[in-house]
């Protein structure tokens, strides 16, 4: 009988783990990992490497969960005992990958094991603080991955942490937590790469481990593009949803929202090619309103924070636009008009 190993593409079938994909249709790009080198038993890089996931929300446990279930370490970095108690029982994992009585380590920041692979998944506005919180457990060879929506915290981490590897990611998986139940809602693609140089210099080798999980990730060197691609996406969507309280596809659907949409995507537009920063072949509009309609029973995650009377990202998405266009002279009074209603509507701090 064949031998099984857990990182290696040729047996994941057989893994225990059950990972539905191409379920939902990926909006943004076509699935075409650039670099990818397969993890077999010959193959010892990083397998070693044990990972700290800071933010430890429904994208943070998918991660955790994932990598556990392909044996490599993982703790969850915490910032309350009552958040640590939460994983003294084991957690279940349902919709596009299955699981039962996964037991993810758990501890507080302040704890005192150093930390050589640092994930980063809170919420954009909470990057800095979190990465502050545990910065005294950096090894000297750490490296930081950033997985977030949002753009800005990932360049003022970099300013902070010069000497350390930076790399950042985008991801179209859907997830959110209930109870000890992660429910991985919608099955997408996630890109990783290097930010600043020292990253840039190391490659793509500290990622493997992240890469070789069964969820759709790729490595890309450009991944500023991606993140950009993502972020002029959000900025067409997410604001005008919670501005209107509406589902994605009601944007593509109402002539009114419809032209709040083209409008947002002009000024993105024109602010991109200021910046020499390239979007997609097609007008951003079309990318939008195909998102829209693809995703056209979504509740983004910005109107489910309104709804929830949370925080929004929005400082990150539209109101990176609007700081960016500033530096440049160039003025977005559309983008800069949903940013203030949201803010007017909805605390930012
Ligand atoms: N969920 C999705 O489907 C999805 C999809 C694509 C992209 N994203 C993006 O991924 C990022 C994470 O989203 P999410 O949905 O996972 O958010 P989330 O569920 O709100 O999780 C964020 C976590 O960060 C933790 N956190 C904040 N500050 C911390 C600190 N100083 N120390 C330790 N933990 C800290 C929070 O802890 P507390 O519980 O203590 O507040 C919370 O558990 C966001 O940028 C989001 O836009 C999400």
């Amino acid at each position: 009988m064949m031998a099984q190993y857990p990182n290696c593409y040729r047996c994941r079938a057989r893994l225990i783990l059950t990972h539905r994909t191409g379920l939902i249709p990926n909006p943004i790009a076509r699935f075409q990992p650039q670099v990818r080198q397969p993890m077999h038993p010959t193959d010892n890089l990083s397998s070693a490497s044990h990972w700290h996931i800071l933010g430890a929300g429904a994208i943070g446990c998918l991660w955790a969960c994932h990598l556990q279930l392909q044996q490599q370490p993982v703790s969850l970095l915490v910032r309350s005992d009552s958040k640590l108690q939460q994983f003294q029982q084991p957690w279940s994992l349902s919709g596009q990958s299955q699981a039962e009585g996964i037991q993810l380590q758990a501890e507080l920041n302040q704890s005192e094991s150093p930390i050589s692979r640092l994930l980063v998944t809170t919420k954009s506005y909470d990057t800095l603080a979190a990465v502050e919180a545990v910065r005294h457990r950096l090894s000297k060879d750490a490296v930081i991955v950033l997985l977030q929506n949002g753009m800005g915290q990932q360049q003022q981490l970099a300013e902070r942490l010069p000497e350390v590897p930076i790399y950042v990611g985008t991801t179209t998986e859907g997830a959110f937590l209930s109870g000890h139940q992660l429910v991985h809602a919608g099955s997408g693609e996630s890109w990783f790469g290097p930010l600043n140089a020292v990253a840039k210099q190391l490659g793509e080798a500290p990622l493997r481990p992240l890469l070789s999980l069964a969820l759709h990730s790729g490595y890309d060197p450009q991944i500023l593009n991606r993140l950009w691609q993502k972020l002029a996406i959000n900025a067409a969507i997410n604001g005008l949803t919670a501005l209107h309280d509406c589902q994605n596809g009601v944007l593509a659907d109402n002539p009114e929202y419809h032209q709040q949409m083209t409008q947002l995507c002009d000024e993105v537009e024109r602010l991109a090619e200021a910046l020499q920063q390239p979007l997609f072949e097609q007008p951003l509009i079309t990318r939008a309103e195909a998102v829209a309609r693809a995703t056209g029973t979504n509740f983004s995650s910005m109107l489910q924070d309104v709804r929830h009377r949370r925080r929004t990202e929005i400082d990150a998405i539209n109101g990176y636009l609007c700081d960016q266009a500033q530096t440049l002279g160039i003025d977005l009074p559309h983008n800069r008009s949903l940013l203030e209603k949201i803010r007017q509507t909805h605390p930012t701090v």
